[in-house]
């Protein structure tokens, strides 16, 4: 059985190769714009990226901001750490940035001292996702927004991977997220957490071109290190996705939860 953080742990020690597959999974497109742009981000603003992955979301933020604004991005991970400052430093927006190897959940920032916290793809490993909201609600200017972006994991759908098999893998690697279910619960946390204006957006657009195989590839080797599955679904999933993939009938919707919740 894996670790009872291990939906924590699996982001400190990432092996090579999922980090690999992250660079492919989050590169910054016109899908990326959709996600953000409810969060209004303005030049000269000062901007929190939670959770910043490999960097290409703090790379934009950066753009956003221009030279009079600020992003700090954080993430548990040393090597996307690494990673989101050369990406910043790249572009030439390292003046303009501080990316933080945080190590718990509370952040290292005074009270109102941001216009923007954006969290993408974090709320569903976060330890109490109540207790986050409230501590996003406590660095952020009043006036100034939470922008949460997560997926449902139990609407996310794909073809030809039948809806029993999904399930089980899902269910198999289920220790890998601490709220699965996060998309549909931000909703009523953000309002739990006491913000005066709270908006919810869902956007599923389809992915044809097998982006979200990574992901499958992901949840495939948290089921296998959970030891709970039955690896010849784990590999009927596996083949049949990367074959639809290499002839081009790869088809996944996986529902983002947009929630934007002012201060
Ligand atoms: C699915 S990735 C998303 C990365 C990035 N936000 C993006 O959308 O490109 C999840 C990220 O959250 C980080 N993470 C996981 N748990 C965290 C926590 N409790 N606090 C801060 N970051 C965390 C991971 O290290 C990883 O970089």
């Amino acid at each position: 059985m894996p670790q009872e953080t291990y939906y924590k742990d699996h982001w400190v020690e990432i092996e090579p190769d999922r980090l690999d597959r992250y660079e492919a999974q989050f590169a910054w497109g016109a899908r990326g714009n959709r996600l953000i742009d409810g969060a209004d981000i303005r030049v000269g603003h000062v901007v929190a990226d939670y959770g910043c992955g490999p960097g290409f979301l703090s790379v934009e933020l950066a753009r956003r901001v221009g030279p009079g604004g600020q992003v700090q991005a954080f993430d548990v991970n040393a090597d996307f750490v690494a990673r989101t400052e050369s990406k910043l430093a790249a572009e030439g927006f390292a003046p303009r940035s501080a990316v933080t190897h945080l190590q718990g959940d509370m952040l290292p920032l005074e009270d109102n001292s941001l216009d923007r916290l954006i969290i993408k793809n974090v709320m569903c490993y976060v330890d109490d996702p109540l207790a986050s909201l409230r501590e996003f609600r406590r660095v952020v200017k009043p006036g100034g927004k939470v922008h949460a972006i997560d997926s449902d994991f139990y609407m996310a759908a794909f073809d030809p991977i039948s809806p029993l098999d999904w399930r089980h893998v899902l269910d198999a690697a289920i220790h890998a997220f601490r709220t699965p279910e996060i998309g549909r619960r931000l909703y009523g946390l953000a309002l739990a957490a006491g913000y005066g204006e709270v908006a919810v957006e869902v956007i599923a657009g389809p992915d044809t071109t097998g982006r979200m195989f990574n992901f499958i590839q992901n949840m495939a080797g948290y089921a296998r290190e959970g030891g709970n599955h039955d690896e010849a679904i784990v590999q009927r999933v596996l083949v049949q996705s990367k074959r639809a993939v290499e002839d081009g009938t790869f088809f996944a919707v996986n529902p983002q939860f947009l929630v934007t919740a002012t201060v």
